[in-house]
């Protein structure tokens, strides 16, 4: 399903009649006319597919670009380079902070600046004197402050409400700001697991985590890794040669932090150094500065899911920098709205929803996300309605 993102290169089918062996004048005959009914069939299929693959499209997106801009797009990736490890020339927000204080402590109000978090670090939320529940079924779960430690307790009892096991295991990180909810990770051995705990802020409850089916369920087992990560943390530190292995001390940064959308600043903060900066152009990223499709790539890294992102030959999922488009590193097959039956919008389906309104196919596709949204402030309850009514007024 094209995406509007994603290049135009899989829909012209390629038909080989070379190879095929002659021996006589009505065999090559019936051939020809075997290739010419191929063609016919192929062309009718190759129409068919483009109607259902124009109605599967999110929108109509920007206009069709010509054959010779399609190529020299499809081209570039290949001379793209591949980049450092995040470990590398990148100085971390605290750095940023000291000489952009101001939008430093505006970040701060932004849930982003809290997506991840020690437990007992993120924002106190969560209820910890009533936390058993039991879902259908036989299991019963419950939460544990212990020591400066947390505990995720499941446990079975039988007929006679004696125990049959109670098994505990410490949360040592919380994922999520708590805006909608928060998910729980167990660090072992260098793997990250999920706890089937989970708190969800709108009800002000424990429950099992979403997606979490009583009695089915991953139970302490479900692996966490760079998929996740990639979106909720600021940078991670893997095991070298040791594939999705973290690190003893697991996040440089555990938080989305300033250069998850300006790009590694160390050649920035070297130039801002020097006594008399150099006449050549300041090498940090500023959005403000990118092409409409690599601003909107900056916030597309992370609220873009998709059905299924894959990542371009010899990339990673990490490998994705500032100033980069998306297409330049990700598949990303995109499905419908995201929207159920009951008109609730599923979680990070901010960009089919946005490409599919009004206000965006009659922008032209010039609307962004920063067109509503300041990056660096989350607007207070109190003053929501205000500024976004603002915004759309501009
Ligand atoms: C040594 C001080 C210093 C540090 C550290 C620093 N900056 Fe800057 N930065 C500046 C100055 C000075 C400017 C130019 C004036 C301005 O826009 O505030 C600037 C400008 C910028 C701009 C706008 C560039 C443009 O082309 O419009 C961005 C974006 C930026 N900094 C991001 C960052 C980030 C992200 C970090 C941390 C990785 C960082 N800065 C660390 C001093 C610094
Ligand atoms: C590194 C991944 C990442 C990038 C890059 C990113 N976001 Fe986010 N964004 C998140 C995550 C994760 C959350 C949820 C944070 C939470 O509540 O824990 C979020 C939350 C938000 C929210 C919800 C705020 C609220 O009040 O609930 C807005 C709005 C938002 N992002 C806008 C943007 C915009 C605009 C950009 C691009 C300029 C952007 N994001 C780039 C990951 C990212
Ligand atoms: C493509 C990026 C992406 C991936 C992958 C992703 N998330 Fe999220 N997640 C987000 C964004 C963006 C939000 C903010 C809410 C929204 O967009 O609806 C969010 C919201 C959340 C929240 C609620 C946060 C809050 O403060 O309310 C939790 C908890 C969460 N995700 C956990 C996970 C876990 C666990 C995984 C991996 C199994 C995961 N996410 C994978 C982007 C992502
Ligand atoms: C979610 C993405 C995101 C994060 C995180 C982020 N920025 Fe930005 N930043 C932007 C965007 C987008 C712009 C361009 C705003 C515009 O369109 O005018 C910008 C602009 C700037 C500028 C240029 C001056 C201005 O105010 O427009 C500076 C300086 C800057 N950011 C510094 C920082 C620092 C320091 C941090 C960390 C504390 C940070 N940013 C975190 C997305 C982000
Ligand atoms: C036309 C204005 C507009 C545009 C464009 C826009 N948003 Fe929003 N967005 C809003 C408003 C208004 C809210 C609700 C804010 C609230 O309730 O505090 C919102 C809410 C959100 C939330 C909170 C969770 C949710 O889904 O409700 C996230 C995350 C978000 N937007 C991200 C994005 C991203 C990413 C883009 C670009 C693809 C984007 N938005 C484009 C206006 C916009």
């Amino acid at each position: 399903v094209e995406t509007g993102f994603q290049r135009a290169d899989a829909v012209e089918p390629t038909i080989y009649i070379e190879s095929m062996q002659t021996h006589d004048n009505s065999r090559q005959q019936a051939l020809v006319f075997l290739a010419i009914t191929g063609l016919v069939v192929a062309t009718v299929l190759a129409g068919l597919g483009a109607m259902i693959y124009s109605r599967l499209r999110v929108d109509d997106g920007p206009p069709p670009r010509d054959a010779a801009q399609a190529d020299a797009e499809i081209a570039r990736p290949e001379k793209l380079e591949k980049p450092p490890p995040p470990e590398e020339g990148f100085v971390g927000s605290r750095k940023c902070a000291a000489c952009h204080a101001d939008i430093a402590e505006r970040y701060q109000s932004h849930p982003m600046a809290h997506s991840l978090s020690q437990v007992l670090d993120a924002a106190p939320i969560e209820d910890y004197e009533n936390t058993e529940f039991s879902p259908p079924g036989a299991r019963t779960y419950r939460v544990e402050q212990r020591d400066g430690k947390v505990f995720h307790h499941e446990s079975m009892l039988d007929a006679d409400q004696q125990p049959i096991y109670d098994q505990a295991l410490e949360v040592k990180f919380a994922m999520g700001s708590g805006r909608r909810g928060r998910s729980y990770l167990i660090f072992e051995d260098g793997l990250f697991f999920q706890s089937p705990i989970g708190w969800y802020s709108k009800d002000e409850k424990w429950d099992l985590s979403p997606g979490y089916r009583p009695e089915s369920h991953a139970r302490f087992s479900r692996r966490i890794t760079e998929g996740c990560f990639y979106c909720h943390a600021g940078r991670t530190v893997l095991e070298t040669g040791m594939g999705e292995h973290y690190a003893k001390a697991p996040f440089l940064e555990a938080s989305i932090g300033c250069e998850r959308c300006h790009g590694p600043g160390q050649q920035h903060v070297a130039y801002r150094e020097l006594s008399v900066p150099p006449s050549t152009p300041d090498p940090i990223v500023n959005p403000a500065r990118l092409s409409h499709a690599a601003a909107e790539s900056v916030c597309y890294q992370c609220h873009l899911q998709g059905e299924h992102t894959v990542p371009r030959y010899g990339r990673q999922h990490r490998d994705f920098r500032p100033g980069q488009l998306i297409e330049d590193n990700w598949i990303i097959f995109v499905q419908g709205l995201r929207v159920d039956d009951a008109g609730q919008t599923k979680a990070v389906s901010q960009v089919e929803q946005m490409r599919a309104s009004r206000c965006y196919l009659e922008s032209r596709g010039s609307m962004g996300c920063t067109s509503c949204h300041d990056p660096h402030w989350s607007p207070p309850r109190d003053q929501r309605v205000a500024f976004y009514r603002d915004r759309c007024n501009q």
